[in-house]
C-alpha cells in the first residue's frame, strides 16, 4: 500500500500559536472541486457532466484556482479536513492540476492532521495509468465508479469499461492509495436476489474498507428517464428493490462493514470524512461548475451556488473572478430541514444540541405533532444527545421527513 499524503500539515499561511497561547479552535471545512467532463454520458446519470471534444486544460486549471482563491474569503477561520475531486470524471484531470489545487488549499488554510484527499475515478485502463500521478499529487483516497461486476449489467448501464478493467483497476488502486472505495449500482431491471448476492459476495472479496452501494434511480431528463416515460421498465420493482436493500444490509453487517449512511458502508474508522461533512451539516465550499456550498455566518448558514454550464462558469470566472450565481442566507426553518434531511441519513443521526441551537427550540417542541408516533412506530430514536432514524426509518426516509416537518 502507498504511503500517506504528501501535504505538509500546515500551509504557509497557517497561524502557529506562540508559546503559552492557546490555539484558536477552528471550524472544520470540506472543499469540493468539480470536474464537469466525461468521455461519454451514461444513460442513468443526472450529474453535472458533459462531453466535449476539446478541453483547454490550462484555462480550466487557472479558473479552478481562481475560484478557490475567491471562495476562500468565505471561510477564513477554518481548518480543512477534506478535499474531494468529484465529477464528471476527475480521473480525466491532469495530475498537475490536481497537485496545484491541493497545494493551493494547503496554502490558504491550515489542514487537519490526516487530511483526506479523495478523487473519483472511472476504471478505464487509460485512466488507471494516471493513478500514480494522482497519488504523487497528494490524493490519498480513490473512489472508483465500478457500477457492476456483471458484463451484461455494465453494457445495460452504458459503461465504457469491462469487467476485467474494473477488477484490474480495483487491484491497482489498492496498491497505489492508502484508502480506496468503489461504487456499485443495484436494483437493476430483472436483477434477482440470488444474482445480487453473488455479485455482492465478489465485491466483498475485492473491496478495501469502504463501499458505496446505490439503488438505481431513474431521473427525469436522463436517457433512462426518457425511455421510462415511453413505458420501458428500467429499474427493479419496489418489492424486489426492498429485498435487495435488506440483503445488502445483512451481508455488509456480516462482513464488518455496516451502513453508516443509507448507501455507504465502511469498517469503523474508514468512513468518508468528506461526505460526513455534508451529512453532519458542517461547512463546505463548492468549487467549479454547478458546485454548491454552505458556510456559517452570524450563527446561520449561507448557501452558495455556481453557474452550472461549464462554458458559462468559465466565462464568469475569467471576466470577474467569480462564478457564484447565488449567495443567500438559509432561513432558520430551511436550515433545520436541511440538517435533518442530511443527518437522518446517517446511522449516528443528528446532534440534539446542534439541532436545538439552530432551531432555537427543543426537539420535542419542534416536532411535537409527529415525533411520539415515529418513535413508537420504530422509525426514530431520541435520547439526550441524538435524534436518529432506525434502519426501518432510513429505508423510508422521505416519508419520515415529510411527517416530521409537515
Ligand atoms: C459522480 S458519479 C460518477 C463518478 C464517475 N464519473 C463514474 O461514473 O464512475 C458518483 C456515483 O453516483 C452513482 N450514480 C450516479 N447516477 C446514479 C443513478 N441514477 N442511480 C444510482 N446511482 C447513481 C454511481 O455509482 C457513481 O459512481
Ligand atoms: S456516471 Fe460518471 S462517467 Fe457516467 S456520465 Fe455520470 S459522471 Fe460521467
Amino acid at each position: 500500500m502507498a504511503s500517506d499524503t504528501k501535504i505538509a500539515v500546515d500551509g504557509p499561511r497557517a497561524s502557529r500559536p506562540h508559546a503559552g497561547q492557546r490555539p484558536a479552535v477552528r471550524e472544520p471545512l470540506a472543499v469540493y472541486i468539480h470536474w464537469p467532463f466525461c468521455r461519454s454520458k451514461c444513460p442513468y446519470c443526472d450529474f453535472n457532466s458533459h462531453v466535449r471534444e476539446q478541453i483547454d486544460e490550462g484555462r480550466w486549471s487557472r479558473a479552478l484556482l481562481a475560484d478557490l482563491e475567491r471562495q476562500a474569503e468565505l471561510a477564513p477561520d477554518h481548518e480543512v479536513v477534506s478535499i474531494f475531486f468529484g465529477g464528471g470524471t476527475p480521473s480525466l484531470m491532469p495530475p498537475d492540476t490536481v497537485a496545484a489545487l491541493i497545494e493551493r488549499v494547503a496554502a490558504l488554510w491550515p489542514v487537519a492532521p490526516g487530511l483526506e484527499v479523495t478523487l473519483e475515478a472511472n476504471p478505464n485502463s487509460a485512466e488507471a495509468k494516471r493513478f500514480a500521478g494522482f497519488a504523487a499529487a497528494g490524493v490519498n483516497r480513490l473512489s472508483l465508479g465500478i457500477q457492476a461486476l456483471d458484463p451484461a449489467a455494465l453494457h445495460f448501464l452504458g459503461r465504457r469499461h469491462d469487467r476485467r478493467e474494473a477488477i484490474d483497476a480495483i487491484a491497482l488502486a489498492r496498491d497505489t492509495f492508502p484508502r480506496t472505495s468503489f461504487d456499485l449500482i443495484y436494483a437493476r431491471p430483472g436483477q434477482s436476489v440470488a444474482a445480487w448476492e453473488e455479485e455482492l459476495g465478489e465485491a466483498l472479496t475485492l473491496a478495501g474498507s469502504h463501499l458505496s452501494l446505490y439503488q438505481l434511480t431513474i431521473g427525469p431528463g436522463t436517457a433512462f428517464g426518457n425511455r421510462a416515460e415511453r413505458g420501458e421498465t428500467l429499474a427493479a420493482d419496489e418489492d424486489t428493490a426492498a429485498a435487495l436493500f435488506e440483503l445488502t444490509q445483512e451481508r455488509l453487517i456480516a462482513a464488518g462493514m455496516p451502513a453508516y449512511e443509507i448507501s455507504n458502508h465502511a469498517r469503523p474508522g474508514a468512513e468518508c470524512r468528506h461526505n460526513l461533512a455534508y451529512w453532519r451539516y458542517e461547512d463546505y465550499l463548492g468549487i467549479g461548475p454547478g458546485a454548491h456550498g454552505r458556510v456559517t455566518r452570524d450563527g446561520g448558514k449561507v448557501a452558495t451556488l455556481q453557474w452550472r454550464a461549464p462554458e458559462a462558469w468559465l466565462a464568469a470566472i475569467e471576466e470577474s473572478g467569480s462564478a457564484v450565481e447565488e449567495m443567500t442566507p438559509v432561513p432558520r426553518d430551511s436550515a433545520v430541514e436541511e440538517m435533518l434531511m442530511m443527518g437522518l441519513r446517517l446511522a449516528e443521526g443528528v446532534s440534539r444540541s446542534r439541532l436545538e441551537a439552530f432551531a432555537g427550540r427543543t426537539v420535542e417542541d419542534l416536532f411535537a405533532a409527529a415525533l411520539p408516533r415515529l418513535v413508537e412506530g420504530g422509525f426514530l430514536t431520541l435520547d439526550d444527545y441524538r435524534l436518529a432514524a432506525t434502519a426501518a426509518g432510513r429505508q423510508r426516509l422521505n416519508a419520515v421527513l415529510a411527517a416530521l416537518v409537515a
